[in-house]
Formats: C-alpha cells, sequence, structure tokens
C-alpha cells in the first residue's frame, strides 16, 4: 500500500512544515518553494486558514505534492481532502485518522516514537511513519534502534531538524525524508518578499542531491 507515494517521499527528500496565517501567502510560497526544487509542503492545520491554503498551493503548482499536517481528527482529515490534500500527517498515532485514509485511499503518515506505535501503523501496512518531535525523542539514534527490529519499516523526523544535521539524517537509510520549518519560518517572508525562503530552500536541496544523488 501507498508505495508510489513512499518512492515520491524518497525522491523529495525533504518535506517543508509550512505553517500560513494568511491565504494570501499560500501561492507565492508554491512558486518559492517549486522555483528551489522543493516539490512539496506539508500544510498545517494549526492556522484556520489551512484547507484554503491547501486549494490555493495546488491551484498555483499542480505539481507541487500538497498534503495536510497536525490532522488530529477525522473532520480535519476530511477537509483538507476535500481541498485536495495529497497526503494527511498526524503528530501522534491517532486509529481514528489512520483507518479513515485509508479507507479513502489517501496516503498517511502517523505520529509514531514508541514500538507500539509502528506495530500498530505496521498492522494497517504502513511503512513510512512520521517520528515527532525528534530531537525530544533521541534523534538518529533512536531511529536507528527502532528500525533494528522493524526491519523495512522508515521515518520521516521532524521537530529539530535542520540545516545543521538534515544532512546526517539524510544519510541514515531508515530515513524516507525529513520535515521541518526552516526554509519557510514566517520570518523569512513577513515582508512579503519570498526570494529568502527559495534561497533557503535551494540551499536544503542541495543537500538532498549530495545524499541522494
Ligand atoms: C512539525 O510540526 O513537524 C514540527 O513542528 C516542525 O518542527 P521544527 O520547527 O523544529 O522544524
Amino acid at each position: 500500500m501507498y508505495e508510489k507515494f513512499y518512492d515520491q517521499l524518497e525522491k523529495l527528500g525533504i518535506v517543508p512544515v509550512v505553517v500560513l496565517e494568511k491565504v494570501e501567502d499560500a501561492e507565492p510560497m508554491a512558486h518559492a518553494l517549486m522555483h528551489a526544487g522543493m516539490r512539496s509542503a506539508e500544510v498545517t492545520f494549526r492556522t484556520a486558514c489551512a484547507a484554503e491554503c491547501i486549494a490555493a498551493m495546488r491551484a498555483a503548482e499542480p505539481e507541487m505534492c500538497v498534503g495536510a499536517g497536525t490532522v488530529l481528527n477525522n473532520e480535519q482529515a476530511d477537509r483538507a481532502i476535500d481541498a485536495g490534500a495529497q497526503f494527511i500527517v498526524s503528530p501522534g498515532y491517532s486509529e481514528d485518522v489512520v483507518s479513515h485514509c485509508i479507507e479513502l485511499n489517501v496516503p498517511v503518515l502517523p505520529g509514531c516514537v514508541t514500538p507500539s506505535d509502528i506495530t500498530a501503523a505496521i498492522a494497517h501496512g504502513l511503512h513510512v511513519t512520521k517520528f515527532f518531535p525528534a530531537a525530544q525523542y533521541g534523534g538518529l539514534a533512536t531511529i536507528k534502534a527502532l528500525a533494528a527490529p522493524f526491519v523495512g519499516h522508515r521515518f520521516m523526523p521532524t521537530g529539530g531538524v535542520s540545516t545543521a544535521n538534515v544532512e546526517e539524517y539524510l544519510s541514515c537509510p531508515a530515513i524516507a525524508a525529513c520535515g521541518g520549518t526552516w526554509m519557510v519560518k514566517p520570518a523569512l517572508f513577513a515582508d512579503g518578499d519570498f526570494s529568502r525562503v527559495e534561497q533557503t530552500a535551494r540551499e536544503a536541496m542541495d543537500v538532498v542531491r549530495k545524499v541522494r544523488g
């Protein structure tokens, strides 16, 4: 299940975690990321305009893979999917959200930090899960320890991933992709100029190319 999406994740390498307060920022954000070669975004449901932003990004950049993040329940998942979200990310493991997304055939990346979480995800046929908050749960050392018994299972760490450590994360075979906010921090585009987002995203993609070719 979801093999095509997992292949896509591997190619993307980095999925920026985008928190947008204004729908007007969605279109220039999508263009800046795509120009930098960063062809995806996880738009978080932490802000009221998340669904609208997903729709705006998909319309602005039809080739971009746009998903929804911080999805805590089925109602949010439905709103995200109706808006065009192509994948769903949750900070934790929700049996409800996972089952619902599988029923709808939409890829879902639940947050799994314990062996029990991962066992539950694997029981549903999931082979990649989010690992959040990565830094606080032991980062790469914990991921490597979890990868040993869960052979073939892979992770998308977010939380504390940055320019300082993304190369190390991406070099680990158990990492499908990394998530993070460092290239899309609100301070980078507060004045409406998205060139700093583009530049930071381009630098991040240089690391993906260096590690993964
Ligand atoms: C997430 O939602 O995945 C994290 O908040 C991203 O964490 P970061 O800001 O440390 O990249």
